[in-house]
């Protein structure tokens, strides 16, 4: 499915590059149709340059002039990006929201229009259109709005539509997870260093052991947990392993620090 929707991104950072690149090469809107800004010149010139997106030269035209508006600021510059562009917002402008923790109900309230807000917490595998998007709408979005942001999202993923109450859940489960399956290829290939081999080797085999069991996961459909026990033998090496992350307590610190992201992303809608 292609759309001839004009966007405007606001925030060209890590994650709206991630959806453009995205939905670009899945063929579902032209880099033509997609207009950039950032308050960072240099981000937004070298998204030009590798997608061919346009730059916005002034951003109350391109406001005026889009059908969707991507709103991929942080979430502590939302509150500035709405000060800027607040009046200019046409009633029939779809806004797409993927700031942390900002709610579909704090933009309708702010903009003071009865607007369609869409709410989404994508994660950054989007990149390689391999992501996971957790959608909900706001009190103004038709089905058919609702339907065309499931089709973008869908170009860069699997989309899921929740309730807005566990949005700040999923911001600590995939929103930010993929950051701790990063950390945790970090942490097993310096071990793996440090027990002596190549940094080269271990760079080839902690990035193969992830894909490959993301993979597994995927197709077997087999809980990870089933997965875990055809993994390890009685008594052999990865039961080891799998004490020694129990007698660290490791549930338990996965656990706290989920809660620290959940708490956080509420923080952010305060
Ligand atoms: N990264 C992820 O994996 C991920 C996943 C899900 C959701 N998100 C959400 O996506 C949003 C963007 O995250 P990100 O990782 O892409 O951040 P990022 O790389 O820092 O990108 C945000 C960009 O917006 C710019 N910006 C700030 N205020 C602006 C304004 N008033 N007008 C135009 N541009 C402005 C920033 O400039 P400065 O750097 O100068 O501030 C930065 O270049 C966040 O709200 C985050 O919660 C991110």
């Amino acid at each position: 499915m292609k759309i001839s929707k004009k966007f405007f991104f606001i925030g060209s950072g890590n994650m709206a590059q991630a959806i453009i690149r995205g939905l670009i090469e899945a063929n579902f809107v032209e880099a033509e149709n997609i207009v950039c800004n950032d308050i960072v010149k240099e981000k937004v010139l070298n998204i030009q340059q590798r997608f061919g997106v346009s730059i916005a030269k002034d951003k109350r035209k391109a406001i005026i002039e889009a059908d969707i508006i991507f709103l991929s600021v942080e979430p502590q510059n939302v509150f500035k990006v709405f000060d800027e562009i607040r009046n200019f917002i046409k009633r029939k402008t779809v806004i797409i929201s993927i700031a942390a923790g900002i709610t579909t109900k704090f933009i309708e309230d702010d903009v003071k229009k009865d607007v369609a807000v869409i709410r989404a917490m994508p994660n950054i595998p989007a990149l390689v259109r391999s992501g996971v998007t957790a959608l909900c709408k706001g009190r103004f979005v038709s089905n058919d709005q609702f339907q065309k942001a499931k089709s973008l999202f869908s170009s860069v993923g699997k989309v899921e539509v929740l309730d807005e109450r566990n949005f700040d859940i999923i911001t600590s489960l995939s929103g930010s997870g993929p950051a701790y399956i990063f950390y945790f290829c970090e942490l097993m290939q310096e071990a793996a260093e440090k027990l002596g081999l190549n940094k080269k080797v271990a760079e080839i085999f902690v990035v193969q052991t992830v894909y490959g069991s993301g993979k597994l996961l995927e197709m077997t459909r087999k809980s990870a947990k089933a997965l875990k026990e055809k993994v390890k033998s009685p008594n052999g090496t990865t039961a080891a392993a799998l004490e020694c992350f129990e007698d660290h307590d490791l549930q338990n610190i996965v656990y706290e620090a989920m809660k620290q992201a959940m708490n956080r992303s509420r923080e952010l809608s305060k």
